[in-house]
């Protein structure tokens, strides 16, 4: 590689660190707790990281449902202790980090109270890659001035890189797209692990040689591909990728950043990080491991997926898909689900199997194949073939699409507006529904993600607090309602 390194030597490679988000969400179940965060914080902070990401995707989710944490409090809480190393969190453009599309006010809320809380970079992508659903949150983290970073879904049709839907070509646009809606970085987001080492060279340099901003390269680890592709899209001149430290590296996971560091020794882009320092942050994971192995995937021995090298489905649709033919007793047939998931995908106009469109896919897939072929239609699939999720990378058949949105109370007929458009402002007839029991801006916002897990967070929050002084609830009453 020395010919290549050479040509970019003296710019050393950035590393986002991915360990307090991503890296527990692929290993744990998103299931880490701030407290086993904090006694390494301070040292993550004086490792020069870029950025290290440390909310959103399922954290916001998971802290309130199974770790009886308040979501809002994790960024301020860790900002005592990183002070220097900006904050990144994923977030899923109209879908923030809940699980459907939200009207305009309430992802202006969201993006100001993030930015609030201390999020420095917003990492904003689109499960269609259908950046209409992003433009408000775009808008709003500009308004804010911080950093908008548009992601494109990496995504497959064929082995490879190429073919009529995701080639060269997709990719380049996309970026250039991201570029003139005012992105301040584009991030290729590779959750599946599909980016292959000699694609991931070839992508780079054209995305690098299209636009000018600075590249990220975000591979999950799931094929065994990604330290491979790491290493192909540094030669290429990428300028930042996702790392985890070695525990909360591979399988699922984020590549491990210790290797990356040792092979980039003396080529000229190895990052000013201090290996024997990430060694000891590696230690504590170790130690506190025990307390969360329960939700490690540990039924295989091999901690790569080979299947997803062959089918391209990602891991977690994979346990989906699983999980749902036990329910229905039929285990046996995995095989065909398969099949039937590439077949449906490409009918259903070829997104990325990313969240909630993966699993929307996924489980359609299943009632392929148990009753018949669209003889069972989900709701959610109907309202993917409607356009409330927004446009597809290919349409959808016309026939096909008139047949699932037959006597659909929503619309029988495809729309072709931003699917927000539709939505009516949320914030105010949340903070009606809930009252009293809200105190705060926080908790209407959370409320409107998790209505029915966050409601009852709210009443163990506040129910204790009651029984010390019913004068607590008249202030914050008055409070909430300015
Ligand atoms: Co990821």
């Amino acid at each position: 590689m020395t010919q290549e390194t050479k040509k970019v030597s003296g710019n050393p490679i950035k590393i986002q660190d991915n360990t307090f988000r991503d890296g527990h969400q692929s290993i744990y179940a998103t299931r880490m707790k701030t407290e086993d965060m904090l006694p390494i914080a301070e040292e993550m902070d004086n490792c020069g990281f870029h950025a290290m990401e440390v909310w959103g995707g399922a954290t916001f989710d998971t802290m309130h449902r199974f770790l009886g944490e308040d979501p809002w409090m994790r960024p301020k809480i860790l900002k005592k202790y990183i002070k220097k190393t900006p904050f990144a969190m994923l977030i899923r453009g109209q879908n923030l980090v809940g699980y459907r599309h939200y009207a305009d006010d309430v992802v202006n809320a969201f993006v100001d109270k993030s930015c609030e809380i201390g999020i420095d970079v917003f990492r904003c992508f689109d499960a269609l890659n259908d950046f209409r659903n992003m433009e408000s949150c775009a808008r709003r983290i500009k308004e804010n001035g911080k950093e908008f970073q548009g992601a494109l879904c990496y995504s497959l049709t064929e082995v490879r890189l190429g073919g009529e839907v995701y080639n060269l070509d997709f990719f380049v646009k996309k970026a250039v797209e991201l570029e003139q809606m005012g992105a301040d970085a584009i991030c290729i987001k590779d959750m599946a692990g599909l980016l292959s080492p000699f694609d991931a060279y070839d992508l780079v340099l054209a995305i690098k040689k299209a636009i000018k901003l600075p590249l990220h390269l975000h591979c999950h680890y799931t094929s065994g591909m990604a330290s491979m592709t790491y290493l192909k899209a540094i030669e290429a001149g990428v300028d930042v990728v996702d790392t985890c430290l070695a525990p909360f590296a591979l399988r699922t996971s984020m590549p491990a950043i210790e290797p990356i560091i040792a092979a980039l020794q003396g080529t000229g882009r190895e990052p000013a990080i201090d290996l024997n320092k990430l060694l000891v942050l590696g230690e504590h994971l170790e130690n506190i491991a025990p307390k969360y192995n329960t939700y490690l995937a540990n039924q295989k021995l091999s901690i790569i997926d080979n299947g997803v090298l062959a089918h391209q489905i990602p891991g977690g649709m994979i346990s989906n898909l699983t999980g749902q033919l036990k329910e229905m007793n039929a285990l046996d047939r995995l095989g065909e689900i398969y099949k039937e998931v590439v077949l449906t995908r490409k009918e259903m106009g070829c997104p990325p199997l990313v969240t909630p469109v993966s699993q929307i896919i996924g489980a359609q897939a299943v009632l392929n194949v148990l009753f018949g072929r669209y003889i069972r239609v989900s709701n959610q699939l109907r309202d993917l073939v409607l356009g409330l999720y927004g446009r597809t990378p290919v349409p959808i058949d016309p026939a096909l699409a008139k047949k699932i949105l037959k006597n659909y109370k929503r619309g029988e007929e495809p729309i072709k507006e931003r699917p927000a458009d539709f939505l009516k402002p949320e914030i105010e007839a949340a903070k009606e529904q809930l009252g009293d029991l809200a105190r705060s801006d926080e908790d209407v916002l959370a409320y409107i993600l998790y209505p029915a897990t966050m409601e009852k967070f709210l009443r163990e929050k506040y129910d204790k607090s009651l029984t010390r002084g019913a004068g607590d609830k008249k202030n914050s009453g008055k409070k909430f309602a300015a």
